[in-house]
């Protein structure tokens, strides 16, 4: 069976004890951090910046998956680039220049990510599957965890895993929203390769314990 990678989302942690949720979703098998950057205007919240970003890549050496929704990523990606991210992944729906801006993240040396809110179709993103390293479809609309699975984005993903495995992209499929042991089965059978997922784990009585439910 094809490998899974689970993505806690730092944004239903501790956020006065962060590098310590951090070190537990670590120890509890996660091999990446998925970082939600929210600017007030892209989505109706708010969180962090590349400074506090900066401050964790210290506590651990886990992938960092930045998940830029913001209006401006052409403006900030490379403040987060050099705070010690892996994967930049910014949304279709901004306007600036896609294609430039995916090769000024690859040409860094880190990874990219386009990532499609719900109402956003496959056909949107098509043409910039070649190019990019994942896609990321939003089973939520982005601005806050905890919300419910939206079960009609699952044909988005089948969707995707079609055209990227029909055309032998090099392109991962991230799915993020509503994550938990029911729902996650439904995206891994889509064709989901990783799982954010956020309140599900770090609101559970035993992380760990969740964290390893998602793995059928
Ligand atoms: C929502 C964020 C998600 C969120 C997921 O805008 O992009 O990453 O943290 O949280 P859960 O798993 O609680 O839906
Ligand atoms: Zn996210």
């Amino acid at each position: 069976m094809k490998k899974i990678i689970i993505a806690p989302s730092i944004l239903s942690a501790n956020f006065a004890a962060l590098a310590q949720d951090v070190n537990m979703v670590e120890n509890a098998g996660a091999e990446w951090i998925h970082i939600d950057v929210m600017d007030g205007h892209f989505v109706a919240n708010i969180t962090i910046g590349p400074v506090v970003v900066k401050s964790l890549r210290k506590a651990t050496n886990l992938f960092f998956d930045a998940h830029l929704m913001i209006t401006n990523p052409e403006k900030y990606w490379l403040d987060f680039r050099k705070a010690g991210v892996n994967l930049i992944t910014f949304h279709d729906e901004v306007k600036c220049d896609k294609r430039r801006l995916i090769k000024d993240i690859k040409s860094s040396g880190i990874k990219v990510g386009i990532a499609i809110k719900p109402k956003t179709p496959v056909s949107k993103i098509k043409e910039l599957l070649p190019c990019i390293d994942l896609v990321l479809v939003m089973t939520v609309e982005p601005g806050f965890g905890g919300q419910s699975f939206m079960e009609d984005m699952t044909p988005k993903i089948k969707k995707l895993r079609q055209l990227i495995d029909e055309n032998k992209y090099n392109c991962i499929i991230e799915v993020d929203g509503g994550i938990n042991s029911r729902t996650s089965p439904i995206c891994i059978k889509a064709g989901a390769d990783v799982l954010v997922s956020g309140s599900y784990i770090l609101s559970a009585p035993n992380p760990s314990k969740a964290l390893k439910s998602l793995l059928i």
